[in-house]
């Protein structure tokens, strides 16, 4: 795909699958194995688990649709792509600020992004040093301490990732990344579902179980509401153009709609995976669901630690998770990457070269929030969680409801209904939900926020 965009000339996925695990590899990442127990954990789990799936029917899976089909559409980057769609349908160029705005979106996750995805490799090779062996709900905890507050150990974990993601990026060999994806997911499934096993038989999975699917809606608050929806755009990759410029390398034959249901499904599934597996281990060693960002990184080591095979099997898991925490943070830089190549004519390397050094200084900026500069806060928060806070509950709903809002009411709808292909009744289906709900649902979730909504 890169390669031929670096020509001039752009090509397009071999087939349906290879879009389906390029956009699934996007979405299957840290979102999932990271950010989603944890973020569970800290908002009172079940209204949390349940506010998260209705955002990702109501709100994920036509942002998704429209966000592909705009993409498709245009064969252009983002910036482009908007420009381009707004012309066709005589409305204010200014629509291009949504894809201006994605690309600044990438940059900000994936300065955070590449930090946590340090940790993993860090672990990768700590569970290959058999260092998990025999590990106590107390050795967990206070090792990955001892990470966070080692600022260089932090530094040159995200510098790898970095090199890593722009590297692929730059030379366009994600032909390779596509035949890797297939293999890789289905085996992260797997261990994912080894993990499951052990809480079964070890841990607390009745706890785990009660924790996730049993709402109790006192414990939700309006930031876990807002923080539900986030979280769906975030694993999702959705409002910053990262499934719009996949979309926009798809043939035309594909349809939309059933890639979004595939994807959306095997992402939900990781994420459920990953939280029985992680809360499993919580509730049996009396630990804390609230840990933070640090849950996983918490929980996982003890499993591996106590099960025969543990040191391969945990080694195994965190290059798993390395491994789709790379193909996501690929499709975070290629908005903006895309964008540069094609609009500001820059040579390929040299984009990712300027987007790198930019994203790295801000991710070290994140990591020092750890230790260094744990004081400084903004607007109350770290540095790292401010970057998170900004991207996954202010931009990337944003992003999405532009998305929805121009394909559903500015686009011309004789396009959309060409693009998406679908049977009147579920055209409609979509039209309603783009246009209707997934809006209203963001829009009332930010009211909810700021305490403009009675009872709130
Ligand atoms: N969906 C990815 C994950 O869950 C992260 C991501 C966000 C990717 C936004 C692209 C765009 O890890």
């Amino acid at each position: 795909m890169s390669a031929a965009a670096q020509a001039g000339h752009r090509a397009h996925w071999s087939s349906r699958w290879a879009f389906v695990l390029a956009t699934a590899g996007s979405a299957i990442g840290l979102g999932n194995i990271w950010k989603f127990p944890y973020m569970a954990g800290e908002n009172g789990g079940g209204a949390f688990v349940l506010i998260y799936f209705v955002c990702i029917v109501l709100i994920g899976l036509p942002v998704m649709m429209t966000e592909i089909m705009l993409g498709r559409r245009a064969q252009r980057n983002p910036v482009a792509a908007m420009e381009r769609l707004a012309r066709e349908a005589a409305a204010p160029r200014a629509w291009k600020l949504v894809g201006v705005l994605g690309v600044f979106t990438g940059a900000v996750i994936l300065s955070f992004y590449s930090v946590v995805a340090g940790w993993m490799l860090d672990y990768l090779m700590r569970a290959g040093a058999g260092r998990f062996h025999g590990m106590g709900p107390q050795e967990a905890k206070a090792a990955f301490g001892d990470l966070l507050a080692n600022p260089y150990e932090l530094a040159l974990w995200h510098t790898v990732f970095m090199f890593l993601t722009m590297g692929v990026v730059a030379y366009g060999v994600t032909r390779g990344l596509e035949r890797a994806t297939k293999i890789m997911m289905p085996a992260l499934a797997a261990i994912l579902l080894v993990l499951v096993g052990y809480g079964l038989a070890r841990g607390d999975m009745a706890g785990a179980a009660a924790f996730l699917f049993h709402p109790d809606f006192s414990r939700l608050s309006p930031q876990g509401v807002l923080a539900a929806m986030g979280q769906a755009f975030f694993s999702l990759s959705l409002g910053m153009g990262a499934v719009m410029v996949y979309g926009s390398y798809l043939q035309r034959h594909i349809s939309i709609a059933r890639v979004s249901v595939y994807v959306a499904a095997a992402d939900t599934a990781f994420a459920l995976l990953a939280g029985l597996a992680v809360f499993s281990i919580v509730f049996a060693h009396g630990m804390g669901p609230a840990a933070g960002p640090g849950l996983v990184m918490q929980t996982l080591p003890i499993a591996f630690g106590a099960m025969p095979g543990g040191t391969a099997l945990g080694a195994l898991f965190f290059l798993l998770v390395v491994f789709a925490a790379w193909t996501s943070a690929i499709s975070i830089a290629e908005p903006g990457i895309a964008w540069m190549v094609e609009n500001l004519r820059l040579k390929r390397g040299r984009a990712c070269a300027a987007f790198g050094v930019v994203v790295w200084l801000v991710g070290v900026a994140a990591l020092l929030s750890f230790n260094v500069w744990e004081g400084f806060r903004i607007f109350g928060r770290s540095v790292f969680d401010a970057l998170d806070y900004l991207a996954s509950n202010i931009l990337l709903p944003l992003g999405g409801l532009a998305i929805v809002i121009f394909g559903a009411w500015v686009m011309r709808q004789t396009h959309a209904r060409e693009e998406l292909d679908l049977d009147e009744g579920w055209f409609k289906a979509w039209r309603l939900a783009a246009r209707y709900l997934a809006p209203v649902a963001i829009a009332l979730v930010f009211l909810n926020l700021i305490g403009l909504l009675p009872g709130a």
